[in-house]
């Protein structure tokens, strides 16, 4: 998910920075989708306006604990999805509402938060030239960070929605696991969900 934002990012004319566990493997990743650099997690998280994470859920703390004391104002944008192994098809929410309200608790209260890209699959993401059928939803109570990933959406050729508060993000957590059915039960590669009604909204790209 990460190099699929990343890619799209780079040809939206955004210079990207790529952080993994290790550097190496960040060089490489970043050499592939032609991004300014890489490097390791806590060292690419600091200096940057907007600072992207994703990685599973399991590994959620451990990569936000890394990185909190080092994003200073930017806006970190939380792709997690806390889908429960085996059952990916079925919801299930972690006592604290939300992996947007794990994340909140893991950073630094001042730390800007917004969570987004929880509907997009990921393998249709990375064809950077694809048109993508799906709305992202961005979930903050910062309303500028917010505001600021649904345009880096446009840059990416994706339409990004404001979904409101950060405590809304549990619903779109919730509808990963419904679309991942629907991609079993009716045969779809990618299912995503799409609003309609919006008048006022940034156009479907
Ligand atoms: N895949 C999708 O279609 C999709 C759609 C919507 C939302 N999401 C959400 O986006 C997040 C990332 O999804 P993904 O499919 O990209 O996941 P992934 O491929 O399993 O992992 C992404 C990256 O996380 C790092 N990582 C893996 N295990 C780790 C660990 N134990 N500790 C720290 N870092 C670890 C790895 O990077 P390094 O090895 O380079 O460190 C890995 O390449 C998830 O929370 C997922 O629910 C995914």
């Amino acid at each position: 998910m990460g190099k699929a934002i990343a890619r799209r990012l780079v040809k939206g004319g955004h210079d990207v920075n790529i952080g993994s566990r290790d550097a190496a493997r960040a060089a490489a990743c970043a050499q592939e989708i032609g991004a300014a650099g890489g490097g390791e997690n806590a060292a690419v998280a600091a200096g940057q306006e907007v600072v992207i994470v994703a990685v599973p859920h399991a590994s959620q703390a451990a990569t936000l604990a890394e990185i909190r004391d080092r994003v200073g104002s930017a806006v970190v944008v939380d792709t997690t999805v806390p889908l429960v192994p085996p059952k990916v098809m079925r919801v299930q929410l972690p006592a604290e509402g939300s992996a947007a309200m794990q994340a909140r608790a893991a950073l630094n209260p001042d730390t800007r938060l917004v969570t987004a890209f929880h509907n997009v699959a990921a393998h249709r993401l990375d064809h950077a030239d694809d048109v993508i059928e799906c709305d992202v939803l961005c979930f903050s109570d910062d309303v500028e960070g917010r505001n600021l990933v649904v345009g880096l959406c446009g840059d990416m050729g994706l339409r990004g929605l404001s979904g409101g508060a950060l405590a809304n993000s549990a619903a779109a957590e919730a509808l990963t696991s419904i679309l991942i059915y629907m991609n079993k039960t009716y045969g779809a590669d990618g299912a995503g969900i799409r609003f309609t009604g919006l008048v006022s909204a940034p156009p479907i790209p």
